[in-house]
């Protein structure tokens, strides 16, 4: 292995850096899914355009899938790593003078990301592997084309998937709060000049990702948005 990544990912601002860069990654992944997925509102065959545009690049949806894929687990290994670290550097809980000034988003960073990550199984299961609601996602595969509008728009019409959505989102919304702010800090961006519109930066990315999320399953669910036909 390179010298210089092999040192990077021994040392524990290594592994910092290295959070905050497939962070980064991560995030423009879900800026992009956003862009394709509020395409919902412009109707459903603008929606399935864009779908049938996808399968019809396999090199470019596959090269995506896996760059996606190698990075996600590179977050998420790095993440438990250097918060097991963390714990054992500090066997005893902070003391509550600390707990005020740490916010709840940053103290709960490792047990959010990992609620999202058991949440991008369950989406993979429900949308792209048609295991979740079968039987909707095999109905939805028949036609000439794939119908990823009806599929999705009747998916929200079902309160458990949509609620179990909106909970997900919620707290994608915690842990994007945090993490968008702490990428600066842990690339050592934090003169104080600058540090409060850094710290303004997770906040405001991740209210802006997290309603445009929010809006697919509750417009469905609330019949806003109406499967093909209906
Ligand atoms: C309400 C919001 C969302 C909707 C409607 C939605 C919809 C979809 C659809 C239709 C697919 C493609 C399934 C296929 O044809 O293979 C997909 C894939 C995917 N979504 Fe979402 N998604 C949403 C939110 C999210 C969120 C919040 C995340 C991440 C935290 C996420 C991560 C993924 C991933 C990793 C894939 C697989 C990409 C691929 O295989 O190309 N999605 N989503």
């Amino acid at each position: 292995m390179n010298l210089w990544l092999f040192r990077m990912l021994r040392s524990s601002v290594g592994r910092k850096v290295l959070m905050a860069i497939t962070g980064l990654l991560l995030i423009g992944f879900l800026v992009s899914h956003l862009s394709g997925n509020l395409l919902v509102f412009a109707g459903r065959d603008a929606m399935n355009d864009y779908a049938q545009f996808l399968k019809e690049h396999p090199g470019l949806i596959w090269g995506a899938r896996i760059g996606l894929l190698a990075i996600f687990l590179v977050h998420v290994i790095t993440g438990l790593t250097l918060a097991a670290e963390n714990k054992a550097a500090r066997p005893i809980p902070y003391q509550k003078e600390a707990c005020i000034q740490a916010s709840l988003p940053s103290r709960t960073m490792a047990r959010t990301g990992l609620l999202v990550f058991v949440f991008v199984v369950y989406h993979l299961l429900h949308f792209t592997f048609g295991v979740v609601q079968a039987s909707k996602h095999a109905k939805h595969l028949e036609g000439l084309r794939y119908d990823v509008y009806d599929m999705v728009v009747l998916s929200f019409h079902n309160p458990i998937i949509a609620l179990s959505y909106i909970v997900a989102i919620l707290v994608l919304w915690m842990h994007l709060w945090h993490g968008a702010s702490s990428f600066f800090q842990s690339l050592g961006w934090n003169h104080p000049k600058y540090r409060p519109v850094f710290e303004k930066v997770g906040p405001v990315l991740s209210t802006i990702l997290c309603l445009g999320f929010l809006s697919i399953p509750l417009s469905a669910w609330l019949g806003i948005l109406k499967a093909g036909g209906m």
